[in-house]
């Protein structure tokens, strides 16, 4: 596990979007895992200016996003759809029918789940995965449990997930309960995992997910286990780490 401890949430930004923006010039059709959420703001925004200044080009680049809300369809304003749309699609020149979020709406869950999965056997595996992670330490929406769950699932959101994401919404009885979210096999089937976090808010996960037991009750810990792994935060989120100390 390489781990590239940054100043502050821009420079954490700025060096997964360089990953992110090296892999796509090198391989135009690159399979691109994302995420949502506050965190990869900052890299979509680089991603997009890099685009636009130094003409990165996405037309063959094919996207996995990790998790959508059940029962939020695409032109909801909170869907993940919505969400990559306003972020990163609409402002690169990326095919909208190479990105794949899935469907809240779907009339039958678990078959959409299968489907899913199917986009990730076809296109093999993903190049990189961009991940998140959760006051929880939960990646995507696999929250802590007692074994970890290798397919798309229907995820029961945890009360703490659903504080953290009520910022969104008016109000908390609006935010889902429930999602569609990539498994564990998904996102450690990458050839490079990404993780990004900052603020202190994450300390705590981080360090367990990076030094602590591997263990399902803290689903980022798994990523110990996989051959490729960057974790970029900045101080503040590594400032739990036993490795950690100040420049
Ligand atoms: C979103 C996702 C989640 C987020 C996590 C952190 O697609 O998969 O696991 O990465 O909840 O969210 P932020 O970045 O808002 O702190």
């Amino acid at each position: 596990m390489k781990i590239l401890v940054v100043a502050d949430e821009q420079e954490m930004s700025l060096e997964a979007a360089r990953i992110i923006g090296a892999l796509v010039r090198t391989k135009p059709d690159a399979v691109l895992g994302l995420p949502t959420g506050s965190t990869p703001l900052g890299t979509y925004g680089e991603l997009a200016r890099m685009h636009h200044e130094e003409n990165l080009d996405f037309s063959r680049v094919r996207t996995i996003n990790l998790d959508e809300y059940i029962g939020l369809s695409d032109d909801h304003p909170q869907s993940y759809r919505a969400f990559m749309r306003k972020h990163l699609f609409d402002h690169i020149n990326i095919d909208e029918n190479n990105t794949h979020i899935p469907n809240g709406m779907a009339e039958d869950v678990e078959e959409e789940c299968r489907r899913y999965d199917a986009i990730f056997y076809r296109y093999g595996r993903t190049d990189l995965q961009l991940i998140g992670i959760g006051v929880n330490a939960h990646i995507a929406f696999n929250e802590p449990a007692d074994c970890f769950t290798p397919d798309t699932h229907i995820a029961e959101l945890t009360e703490s997930t659903i504080d953290a994401n009520q910022r969104n919404f008016d109000h908390r009885d609006e935010v889902p309960r429930t999602a569609i979210s990539v498994g564990m096999r998904g996102i450690m089937s990458t050839r490079h995992l990404v993780l990004i976090a900052c603020g202190e808010g994450k300390a705590e996960a981080v360090a367990k997910s990076c030094f602590g037991p591997v263990t399902p009750r803290v689903p980022g810990s798994l990523i110990q286990l996989h051959p490729y792994v960057t974790v970029i935060a900045d101080e503040a989120a590594m400032s739990l780490c036993p490795v950690f100390f100040s420049a």
